[in-house]
């Protein structure tokens, strides 16, 4: 028996291709932009991990590397409101150029929150990198500095985006068929 999670999929909306060609620019962007600074990346998780693995490999200057999870209300299917930090960042960000790295920015109440812990901190330079922008669900107002596709108000799996925690290690990013989604 076999179950390729291709065929729970409606629609893919952004191939496993277009993901990669579109990080390679943002690398690109980045390694240009970051040229003799002391930048980390910051990735949330779980879902920002596959785009960092990927992102971190297009950047060609030296960088560090390093994760924060939060707990939020409810599965991301809802509108999401964080609750706090599960896991910190190991590195301290003081004199640093911290990079956010996210998979998606929807509302914007994720990142908001998480901006606002940082620039405590005193960063030297604090940006967003998100792979995924639905602007049209915009709640709180973000500076993203790199975006890698604007998408519509569908929700989507795949490439570190879950529903119920599955379908994250789909290699693209699509919509599931209504019958998939029960939950
Ligand atoms: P925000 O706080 O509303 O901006 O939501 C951001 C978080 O919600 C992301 O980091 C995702 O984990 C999750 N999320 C938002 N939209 C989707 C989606 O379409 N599929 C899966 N997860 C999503
Ligand atoms: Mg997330």
């Amino acid at each position: 028996m076999d179950h390729n999670m291709i065929q729970d999929l409606a629609e893919v909306l952004i191939s496993e291709e277009a993901i990669s060609h579109r990080i390679r620019e943002l690398g690109a962007e980045i390694s240009r932009d970051y040229l003799g600074k002391e930048l980390v990346l910051a990735g949330v998780l779980r879902g920002a991990s596959f785009f960092m693995a990927d992102l971190a490999r297009a950047i060609s200057i030296p960088l560090i590397i390093d994760f924060i999870s939060i707990s939020s209300y409810g599965p991301a299917t809802k509108a999401s409101g964080v609750v706090g930090i599960r896991k910190d960042l190991d590195e301290s960000i003081g004199d640093r150029d911290l990079l956010v790295v996210e998979d998606i920015v929807d509302t914007g109440l994720t990142l908001s929150y998480l901006l606002k812990i940082f620039r405590a901190r005193q960063p030297s330079s604090l940006q967003i990198c998100t792979l995924l922008d639905r602007k049209v669900r915009r709640i709180i107002d973000l500076p993203i500095a790199y975006r890698g596709f604007e998408i519509p108000e569908k929700f989507i799996v795949g490439y570190g985006l879950d529903y119920h925690q599955r379908y994250r290690n789909l290699p693209c990013i699509g919509v599931l068929k209504p019958e998939m989604m029960t939950g």
